[in-house]
C-alpha cells in the first residue's frame, strides 16, 4: 500500500457517501466554507465533544461548565481588541481575482506573518523581492498581485433593528471565539459555583469568522465549533499550571488513539501583546501534506479580565479567602476546533487494507468515539424469525449503545459498509441463533475475527469491550 494513500479527496468522498459531512446548501449550488453534519457525522462530533467534556469538566473537581450566548454586548469585542484588530492579511490576484492569505504565502519562505500588520507584510514582500523571490498567485501563478491589506474576520449582524441596514447603533457581532462568554461570566461563576483559584471554566459552542480562504474542507470554515477552557490562576502559579495543562492535552490525544508521531508542539515566536507563551499542538494532516495547527494552549495573562473590567466598570478581581490578597487572576486557555479535531481523527482512522485480494476501507476509530458502536444484522431479511430476533437484540443493546439495524445486501457487503463508518462490532443473527443454541456471531472490526456469543451474555460482553 502506498504510504500517502490518505488523500483529502478520499476523505471528502467517504464523508459524503457515508453521510458524515455534506457541503451546505448543496441543492442551491453550495455555500462556501459551511458544512453540514449527517447521521454519522453528528455522532462522531458528539462523541468527540463528550470525550473532551468528560476529561475537561466531568472528571475534574476544579473545572466547571458554561453555555453562554453567541450574541454578546458589542463592547465585549472592543474590550478584547477584536473590533479593528482581528484581521487577516490578504492579497488579491489582479488576473484571476483569487483571494489569498498572504501570511500563509510568506510562511512558505520561513516568515511568520500572522500577527503582522499590512505595512509590515508589504515590507517583508519587498525584502523578498530584493532577494529575487516574488510571490505568485496560488491559483494561476501570476505575479500580478495587489499589495497586502487587512481583512476583518468579525461577522456582523443586526438585532432589533427596524431596517435591514447595519448602522453603528444596531451592529452586533457573532462571537469569533467562545472564550468571550467565559470572561463575562467569571464573576457570576465566582459568586455562584463555590470555585476557588485555581479553577477553570469550559465551554463548547459555535464561533464565526469571516475567513478569507476556507478551501480545506472542514479544517477552516466560517462557522465552526470551539471547545475552550479558561483556567484562572494566581500569577505565580502560571508556569506550573501551564506545563500541567500542556501535558493533559497532549495525553488526551494519545488516549483516544492519535499516534504520538502524528502530533508535535509548535511554539509561537510572534505573540499577541498580552501573551507570555503560546504553543500549538499540531497534527500531521497527511491529507494536506503535513503538520498543521490543531489546538492552541495559550497564556493570556491578566489581559482579558483587566480589559473587561476597564470597559464595563465592574471589578473582575479575586479575593483570596486565606491570605486576603486581592488580585486580577491570570488566565491560561486550551482552545480547539471540534470540526478540525473531527478531521484529524478521520485522517488518523482512515485505513485501506487488502483482504483476500480485495481492498477494504476501514475507519479505525477508538471504540468510544465511533459513530455507531454495534451493527445488528439478521442474516436474511426475508426470514421473519431472524428479523424479529435481531429486532429484539437491537432493542436491548440500543438502550446502552448507538446501534444500527441493517438487513439489506449480502453479509459481506454489510460488514464492509460498517467498516467504512468505523463500527467496532457487528452482531449477526443466523439460523443457529434460532434453531440451535441462541448464540450470535460477533465480528471485530479491526481483527475481523468472529466469535459465537450467547444472546443472554451480549450485554456483559459489550460492557467489557466498551469498558463500562
Ligand atoms: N480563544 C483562542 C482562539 O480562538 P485560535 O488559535 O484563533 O485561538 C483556536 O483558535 C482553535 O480554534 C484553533 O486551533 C482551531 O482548532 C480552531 N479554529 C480557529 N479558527 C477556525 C476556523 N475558521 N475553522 C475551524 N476551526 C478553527
Amino acid at each position: 500500500m502506498e504510504k500517502d494513500y490518505k488523500t483529502i479527496d478520499k476523505i471528502v468522498s467517504l464523508c459524503k457517501r457515508r453521510g458524515f459531512v455534506f457541503q451546505s446548501s448543496e441543492i442551491y449550488g453550495g455555500f462556501s466554507a459551511v458544512y453540514d453534519y449527517g447521521p454519522y457525522g453528528i455522532e462522531l462530533k458528539k462523541n468527540l465533544s463528550e470525550a473532551w467534556w468528560k476529561s475537561m469538566v466531568q472528571k475534574r473537581m476544579d473545572v466547571v461548565g458554561l453555555d453562554s450566548g453567541i450574541f454578546m454586548h458589542p463592547k465585549t469585542w472592543e474590550a478584547s481588541g477584536h473590533v479593528g484588530g482581528f484581521d487577516d492579511p490578504q492579497v488579491d490576484c489582479r488576473d484571476c481575482k483569487n483571494r489569498m492569505r498572504v501570511d500563509h504565502m510568506l510562511e512558505e519562505h520561513g516568515i511568520e506573518a500572522d500577527k503582522m500588520k499590512a505595512e509590515e507584510i508589504n515590507r517583508a514582500i519587498e525584502d523578498l523581492k530584493k532577494k529575487g523571490i516574488e510571490l505568485k498567485c496560488t491559483n494561476c501563478g501570476s505575479k500580478n498581485l495587489t499589495p497586502a491589506k487587512n481583512f476583518s474576520l468579525m461577522v456582523k449582524s443586526n438585532l432589533g433593528s427596524p431596517t435591514d441596514e447595519l448602522s453603528e447603533d444596531n451592529v452586533v457581532y457573532l462571537r469569533p471565539e467562545t472564550c468571550g462568554g467565559i470572561y463575562l461570566n467569571y464573576k457570576n461563576i465566582l459568586d455562584s459555583a463555590r470555585v476557588k483559584i485555581p479553577f477553570g471554566i469550559a465551554q463548547v459552542g459555535k464561533a464565526f469568522r469571516n475567513e478569507i480562504i476556507a478551501r480545506q474542507f472542514i479544517f477552516r470554515t466560517r462557522e465552526f465549533e470551539q471547545m475552550e477552557m479558561q483556567y484562572f490562576v494566581h500569577p505565580t502559579q502560571m508556569q506550573e499550571k501551564y506545563d500541567e495543562w500542556k501535558k493533559i492535552r497532549w495525553n488526551w490525544y494519545l488516549g483516544y488513539g492519535i499516534k504520538e508521531e502524528n502530533i508535535q508542539w509548535h511554539k509561537h515566536t510572534k505573540l499577541a501583546h498580552y501573551a507570555a507563551e503560546a504553543y500549538d499542538i499540531e497534527y500531521n494532516f497527511t491529507i494536506f501534506g503535513g503538520f498543521k495547527e490543531l489546538e492552541g494552549i495559550h497564556q493570556r495573562g491578566a489581559w482579558d479580565l483587566s480589559q473587561h473590567s476597564k470597559f464595563s466598570g465592574v471589578e473582575l478581581d479575586y479575593l483570596d479567602p486565606k491570605t486576603n490578597e486581592r488580585y486580577v487572576p491570570n488566565i491560561l486557555e486550551t482552545s480547539v476546533g471540534l470540526n478540525r479535531m473531527f478531521l484529524a481523527f478521520m485522517n488518523e482512522a482512515y485505513t485501506e487494507e487488502e483482504v483476500d485480494g480485495e481492498m477494504r476501507v476501514v475507519l479505525k476509530f477508538d471504540r468510544r468515539i465511533a459513530p455507531v458502536k454495534i451493527a445488528i444484522l439478521p442474516l436474511l431479511k426475508n426470514r421473519e424469525e431472524l428479523v424479529v430476533k435481531a429486532q429484539d437484540i437491537y432493542s436491548e443493546l440500543s438502550e446502552y449503545y448507538m446501534c444500527e439495524f441493517d438487513e439489506s445486501g449480502t453479509i459481506g457487503k454489510r460488514y464492509r459498509r460498517q467498516d467504512e463508518i468505523g463500527t467496532p462490532f457487528c452482531v449477526t443473527i443466523d439460523f443457529d441463533t434460532i434453531e440451535k443454541d441462541n448464540t450470535v456471531t460477533v465480528r471485530d472490526r479491526d481483527t475481523m475475527e468472529q466469535e459465537r456469543i450467547r444472546v443472554e451474555d451480549l450485554k456483559k460482553y459489550f460492557a467489557e469491550k466498551f469498558n463500562i
